[in-house]
């Protein structure tokens, strides 16, 4: 158990049981009431901005003040200020605030539940995965901060009393996406606390309304307004605290065109050199051979392809399945697709909800117009008759991957067939993509999944299973290459990089 391997003995959270109707009804009732509720964000000077529903823009969730670049360096002086005595403050007390704030953001999960699906359009199975996401990174980086707190005895010749310890660096950029507007906008703010930090957590533009209830959590925990602050705005602001002389490190979760912006504004930066922590996009492949077994394949790809409407850095994108069962495979696949509900997420019975906004919207269809010029849909969803931003689930047949050069973040699935002793060239093709984030594997063999563990560049391999929902401390995620910088969020040595390591001698 890698709890008990590092020192913690926590439990992941529990989240809530949506096939228990006792559970269920009373939940959705008061989700309805939730529904009339205005939400607000941010404070300052800035512009105010009028947040809407992606499934329904007549739909407004609530009201945020943009941070002006006068409040965001008043924000970060106060947040330099206060770091210091975050830091002196010690593991164990910081972790108690991070527990604090699990615990709260469990006493507020309808809320979290309401404002997810209403600003971020998830359906109500992957908000209850979201806020059991978000807690979990709470205790879990609670629990790093008491371990790394201990000092470290260093063996060695010298004779010496040598010693290592951990510190906080200053004022970290938190900087995350949309699509995960809790968990991953709450993990690297967690980190950068847990290890002595200050943060400022600037959430996507299109989820600032979830970020902005965080971080009041936060402070009602008790851990001091001026140590964890929340900018609201678009990539202008994210550019702006990347830039400013006193962020001492910056956590960027997002495409990797950006994470590539951020790493050029750091090394031209005067004064000292600043850590980026960058997770990023996948053209993430599974590769099916001809021992899967077929049922198995069908669940798991419609899940990886489709969940959250494939807007899950982790979504398989390219199905990589052997021609000889490939026929088969597809006729099930297709089948279980066509299963699928799309429509309003604020619905039980709705499995795929809608794209985040009209941007996403409007990139996705011009891919699926290409692939659909080029002949190449073999399956579609009809679109539902409503006012938002939906893409209709979609599976295409491509001849390679040379074609696919940039990640299409929604629910459309990319299809090539192998034949048999094709495998080192199938894994070939994916390596070189540049992008190493998930790899699904559906084999009985053991000698193929060697051969995949061996060679494929990912950060994440599932074998057997689908490739969506790494389990915070057990499966530490993240990728490499085009998909990111590591460490893996959620597990042994993320927290540590949000630290400076001292080392004390003493000669006794
Ligand atoms: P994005 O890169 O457009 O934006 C991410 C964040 O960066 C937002 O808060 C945005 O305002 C900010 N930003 C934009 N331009 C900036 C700039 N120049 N400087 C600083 N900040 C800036 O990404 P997105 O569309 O919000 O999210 C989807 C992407 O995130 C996909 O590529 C997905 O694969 C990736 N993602 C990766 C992971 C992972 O763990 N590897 C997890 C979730 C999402
Ligand atoms: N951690 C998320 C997943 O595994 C991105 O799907």
């Amino acid at each position: 158990c890698p709890g008990e391997m590092f020192g913690s003995a926590r439990r992941n959270s529990s989240g809530c049981d949506l096939t228990d109707p006792n559970v269920r009804e009373p939940l959705l009732r008061r989700l309805a009431e939730l529904e009339k509720r205005q939400w607000t964000g941010g404070e300052g000077n800035g512009t105010r901005a009028a947040i809407r529903s992606p499934f329904d823009t007549a739909q407004q969730v609530g009201e945020v003040i943009e941070t002006s670049p006068s409040d965001l360096d008043s924000m970060l002086g106060r947040a330099a200020a206060a770091q210091s005595g975050w830091d002196q403050l010690g593991g164990e007390e910081r972790a108690r605030l991070l527990d604090r704030t699990a615990d709260l953001f469990e006493d507020h999960r309808e809320d979290f539940y309401s404002l997810c699906i209403r600003e971020a359009g998830k359906t109500l199975p992957d908000a209850v995965l979201e806020v059991r996401e978000a807690v979990d990174f709470l205790r879990y980086y609670a629990a790093e901060a008491r371990r790394l707190a201990k000092p470290v005895q260093l063996p060695g010749p010298t004779g010496e009393l040598n010693e290592l310890r951990h510190h906080g660096r200053g004022v970290w950029a938190c900087i995350s996406p949309w699509n995960f507007p809790l968990a991953i906008f709450t993990g690297p703010v967690a980190a950068a606390l847990a290890a002595g930090n200050a943060a400022i957590a600037k959430p996507a533009e299109q989820t600032p309304l979830i970020g902005a209830l965080a971080i009041r959590l936060m402070h009602q925990a008790g851990i001091p307004a001026d140590v964890v602050q929340l900018a609201v705005g678009d990539g202008r602001v994210g550019a702006a605290l990347v830039a400013h002389r006193l962020t001492a490190g910056v956590a960027f979760t997002g495409s990797t065109a950006v994470a590539k912006a951020i790493n050029r504004t750091l090394a031209d930066r005067d004064g000292p050199i600043v850590p980026l922590i960058a997770e990023t996009g996948g053209q993430n492949a599974m590769i099916v051979d001809s021992s899967a077994l077929p049922e198995q394949v069908t669940r798991d790809v419609v899940a990886s392809a489709f969940q959250s409407a494939g807007q899950r850095c982790s979504a398989l994108r390219v199905l990589f399945v052997q021609d000889d069962v490939a026929d088969t495979m597809l006729t099930m696949i297709r089948g279980a697709m066509e299963a699928l509900t799309i429509g309003d997420p604020r619905l039980p019975t709705t499995d795929v909800g809608p794209v985040i906004d009209a941007d996403a919207k409007a990139a996705l269809d011009a891919h699926v117009a290409e692939l659909r010029a080029a002949g190449r849909i073999v399956a579609e969803l009809p679109l539902p008759a409503n006012n938002g931003s939906f893409v209709a689930p979609v599976i295409a047949e491509l001849p390679s991957l040379a074609s696919l050069k940039d990640e299409h973040f929604g629910p459309v699935l990319h299809v090539i067939r192998w034949k048999s002793g094709e495998l080192d060239h199938v894994i070939d093709q994916i390596n070189a993509t540049g992008f190493g984030l998930t790899l699904g594997l559906q084999s009985r063999i053991d000698t193929v999944a060697e051969q995949v563990a061996r060679k494929a560049r990912v950060g994440n391999l599932y074998i057997n299973r689908n490739q969506i929902g790494a389990v915070v401390e057990s499966q530490p995620f993240g990728g490499e290459g085009l998909s990111g910088t590591g460490p893996k969020a959620g597990g042994p040595h993320y927290v540590a990089r949000f630290a400076t390591e001292r080392v004390t001698c003493i000669d006794t």
